[in-house]
């Protein structure tokens, strides 16, 4: 189960940059409706492995393998990551904190507390695909559906 460490993420955008404060930490009961809601959200549905909305089931059987992403002075929930059994991992940040280096410095910060991790990306996700890229990990094989990456 993840644990909690911060690092800090500099984000440079056309209005300035942003200094984040990232962090990786458990998920707690309270979080279910936050990851639910992102993990059912359609366009988050349509770039995972799995498409199909999911429930109170779903967030039972991944609660031990979650870690909710946090960002910024009040920790606030920007997103979760999920590493299985198998130490595959999948990633999903809430629409607004797409796109600003936060998916990247997740993925850092998994990579230092999980160890070695492999994930599959479907091929026009080039925003994940570039991410997993900038954390380290680098493309080793292709499947029916996915592009596998491992890490360097
Ligand atoms: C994938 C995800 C975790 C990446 O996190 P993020 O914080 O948005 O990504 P980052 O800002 O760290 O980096 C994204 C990189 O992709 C690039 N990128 C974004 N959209 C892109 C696009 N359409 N085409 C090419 N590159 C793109 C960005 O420019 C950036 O690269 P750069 O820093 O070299 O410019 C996040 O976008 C997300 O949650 N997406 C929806 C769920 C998802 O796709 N999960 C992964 C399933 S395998």
């Amino acid at each position: 189960m993840a644990g909690s460490r911060d690092v800090h993420a500099r984000a440079g955008r056309a209005d300035g940059v942003i200094d984040y404060s990232v962090r990786l930490r458990p998920a707690r009961w309270w979080d279910r409706w936050f990851v639910l809601d992102l993990r059912n959200d359609p366009d988050t549905r349509a770039v995972g492995i799995n498409a199909q909305p999911v429930g109170a089931a779903w967030w039972r059987c991944v609660k031990p393998m979650l870690a909710i992403i946090t960002a910024g002075s009040q920790s606030y929930r920007v997103g979760y990551l999920i590493v299985n059994t198998k130490c595959e991992i999948s990633i999903a940040l809430s629409p607004t904190f797409r796109g600003h280096g936060l998916g990247t410095i997740a993925l850092l910060l998994a990579r230092q507390q999980y160890g070695p991790l492999t994930a599959y990306v479907k091929d026009d996700n080039l925003a994940s695909q570039r991410a997993f890229v900038k954390a380290g990990f680098r493309y080793v094989r292709v499947t029916p559906d996915y592009l596998v990456y491992e890490m360097a």
